[in-house]
This record gives C-alpha cells, sequence and structure tokens, in this order.
C-alpha cells in the first residue's frame, strides 16, 4: 500500500499563511500524547496561558487558545458576545472585514459596515463620524488585513472606541507575533489569532483574550452562547481553577506546539521579532521594486509580514506562482476577491521572516520571469 505522505516536500511557505513551522516547533508536535487532564499538561495549559498574556500584552485572566483555527477564535469571540437584536459596527476593507459582518449577522445582530476601499486603511474620521451618529452594542475590525497587506489604524480607533460604551473587538490573526499587539493599551474587549501566521506553528488554534467587560458580558448574558463548543462560559472550567472539568478533549499536541511557538517568540524577545519581520519586509519590497513591481499599498500603511504586490501586464501570475512551487518548492499567494489576477500575495511571517528566505525567493521569481 503506497503511504501519501511519503511525497510530501518541504516548501517554503510565502504565502498568506500558512508560514514554515520552527524546527523545535515540529519537535514539540511530535512529543508523547499524555492525559488532557493530567498535572503535568496543566502546567503547560498554564504557562500558554502566561506566554499569550505577555505576547498580547495583557493582564486579561481570560486568555486562552480556542480549539480550532482563526475562524474558530473569530466565532467564539462573536458568539459569547453578541445576542440577537444587539447592534454591531463593522469596518471592512477587505475579506476578513466581510466575514465578521456574516458571522454577526448570523447570530442575529443588526449589523452596520462602513467600508473602506481595498488597499487602503480604515479612515478613523469616519469612524468617528459613524460612532457619533449611533450607540453599538460592539465594533469590530481587523488589525492586519491579510487579503490586502493593509495595517489599519487600531490606536486610533481605538481612542475612538473608549469614548464610547462599546465592545471593542480586534481580529490579529496576522498580526500576533509580527507587530506588536497591544491589548490592554487598546482597551481591547476581545481579540483573537491564529498559530499558522507569525507564530511559525501550523493551523489549528486561535488564541484569544476577553477584558473582566467582555467576561461580564459573557456570564450575563439574555439568552444562552448558541455555540456549544465555543461557549466560553463552559470553556472557562478546563482553563480556570483548581478543578479542572473536561470539556472536550483538548488537542494536546497542537498545545504542545503553541506552548513552544510562544516559547520561541518570547526567548527571541518581541522587539527583536518585530525588526526581524520589519527587515525582511524592507529587503522583500527592495527586492520587488528592483525587478519593476509596483506594490499595493503605500507605504505608511504597509504590514511587515504580507506583502501585495501588483502584477505588471503580460505575466501569466498563476503560471509564476505554480512554476515558483512546482520548481523551487516556494507558495506564495494570490489575490482575493476583488484583486483576483492583479497581486500576489507574498508572506513573510514567522519562521518565514529571514533574510535567507528572501534571496531565495527572489532569486527564484527572477529565474520564473
Ligand atoms: C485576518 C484574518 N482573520 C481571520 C482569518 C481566518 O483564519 P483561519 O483561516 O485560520 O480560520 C484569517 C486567515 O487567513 C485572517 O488572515
Amino acid at each position: 500500500m503506497k503511504n501519501q505522505l511519503a511525497t510530501v516536500k518541504e516548501t517554503l511557505l510565502m504565502g498568506p499563511g500558512p508560514s514554515s513551522v520552527h524546527p523545535t516547533v515540529y519537535q514539540a508536535l511530535a512529543k508523547p500524547t499524555i492525559g488532557h487532564l493530567d498535572p503535568a499538561f496543566i502546567a503547560i495549559m498554564d504557562e500558554i496561558k502566561e506566554f499569550l498574556q505577555q505576547l498580547m500584552q495583557t493582564g486579561n485572566r481570560l486568555t486562552v487558545p480556542i480549539s480550532g483555527t482563526g475562524s474558530a477564535g473569530m466565532e467564539t469571540c462573536f458568539v459569547n458576545l453578541v445576542e440577537p437584536g444587539d447592534d454591531v459596527l463593522v469596518l471592512i476593507n477587505g475579506v476578513f472585514g466581510m466575514r465578521m459582518a456574516d458571522v454577526a449577522g448570523r447570530l442575529g445582530a443588526n449589523v452596520d459596515t462602513l467600508e473602506f476601499e481595498w488597499g487602503t486603511p480604515v479612515v478613523p474620521a469616519r469612524v468617528k463620524e459613524k460612532l457619533n451618529e449611533k450607540t453599538y452594542a460592539l465594533i469590530a475590525v481587523v488589525h492586519a488585513e491579510t487579503s490586502t497587506g493593509v495595517c489599519n489604524p487600531i490606536d486610533e480607533v481605538a481612542e475612538l472606541v473608549k469614548e464610547t460604551s462599546s465592545l471593542f473587538l480586534v481580529d490579529t490573526v496576522t498580526s500576533l507575533g509580527g507587530i506588536p499587539v497591544t491589548v490592554d493599551a487598546w482597551q481591547a474587549d476581545a481579540v483573537y489569532s491564529g498559530t499558522q501566521k507569525c507564530l511559525s506553528c501550523p493551523p489549528g488554534l486561535a488564541p484569544i483574550s476577553f477584558s473582566d467587560k467582555a467576561v461580564e458580558k459573557t456570564m450575563n448574558r439574555r439568552n444562552k452562547v448558541p455555540n456549544w463548543y465555543l461557549d466560553l462560559t463552559m470553556i472557562v472550567n478546563y482553563w480556570e481553577g483548581n478543578t479542572r472539568a473536561y470539556h472536550h478533549t483538548a488537542p494536546i499536541n497542537m498545545l504542545y506546539g503553541i506552548y513552544e511557538s510562544l516559547y520561541c517568540v518570547l526567548s527571541e524577545g518581541l522587539d527583536n521579532v518585530y525588526s526581524r519581520h520589519q527587515k525582511a519586509h524592507l529587503a522583500l519590497v527592495e527586492a520587488l521594486e528592483s525587478l519593476g513591481f509596483e506594490m499595493l499599498v503605500a507605504p505608511e500603511f504597509r504590514l511587515p509580514m504580507l506583502n501585495s504586490v501588483k502584477i505588471p501586464e503580460g505575466i501569466d501570475e498563476a503560471k509564476i506562482r505554480m512554476q515558483l512551487l512546482q520548481e523551487h518548492q516556494i507558495e506564495i499567494g494570490a489575490g482575493l476577491g476583488p484583486l483576483a489576477g492583479k497581486i500576489w500575495r507574498i508572506g513573510v511571517m514567522g519562521h518565514t521572516a529571514r533574510m535567507e528566505n528572501i534571496e531565495q525567493f527572489t532569486n527564484a521569481l527572477k529565474s520564473c520571469l
């Protein structure tokens, strides 16, 4: 019998995620599975929470990884914080803002959206106008919009939300571990992320953090959380307290993986990690521009970890992506939605964000062109 896994080759992952996995994270994933209520495992869980608090710069007690990918993190925030009839505002400038509006709408919220051109950031002055018109139960925004490569001005939006009574929800799936995520300084009430971007870990967990205000809202809902699996009122009993209660069987080895990835990021030091991403980004942009490419996003709004580059006339973008993958074992991403066929999305996330990878990619791209 042929084992298909024998055909899997190491690929340099330079797309919008997953990114390349750190070698010690692979080792962590292969450690022996132990029981999810074993005291040794609970000690690992407790440290994961502390590591996440450090990375997210928060004192929030409810800071845990949810079982599932980034979208499970998104869904966890909305199902716990939103009830039918709540007024929700979603700021949209790409795919993931759209997804948040969809999720909130499915929960029976009255969803208002404020839309901005893809490839440009959320404009705080327009948000201010909107907040003067209406009071919202929750305001949601994406920090690093992976579909375009735009960094939204969360600091400025946060200042506006602080003036209101609204809960503030921020998607940090692509930003966490690549640029500062400062949950307490933003006074964000809920954030969610994923493991497969700047944490150099495979996809499978969604770290979340809830402020005391968000916990209070969750615990005092008019209705039960409509999703059993993501109900934080029950999940906390596994992650907190002296008697840990079974909720669902924790994905033990994935939790080893996130433990190790957080250990790596914190041992390297947050400032060093952020500057490694920035250096790799600048080198990539310089290389692309020297080959005649133009970036989609204005320099001041560019994310270091996700670089959108316009495809010049006459280039078969899909063919070059396939050539990079098949001849050079390098993956880059295509454009989404209105940007499909118009851009490539080149990720320098986590363990991928190293100069040797930029050089390898640049040489490969040159040979494909
Ligand atoms: C900004 C952002 N939010 C949410 C998601 C959804 O995460 P996942 O695909 O892990 O479910 C992604 C995935 O790319 C993302 O980039």
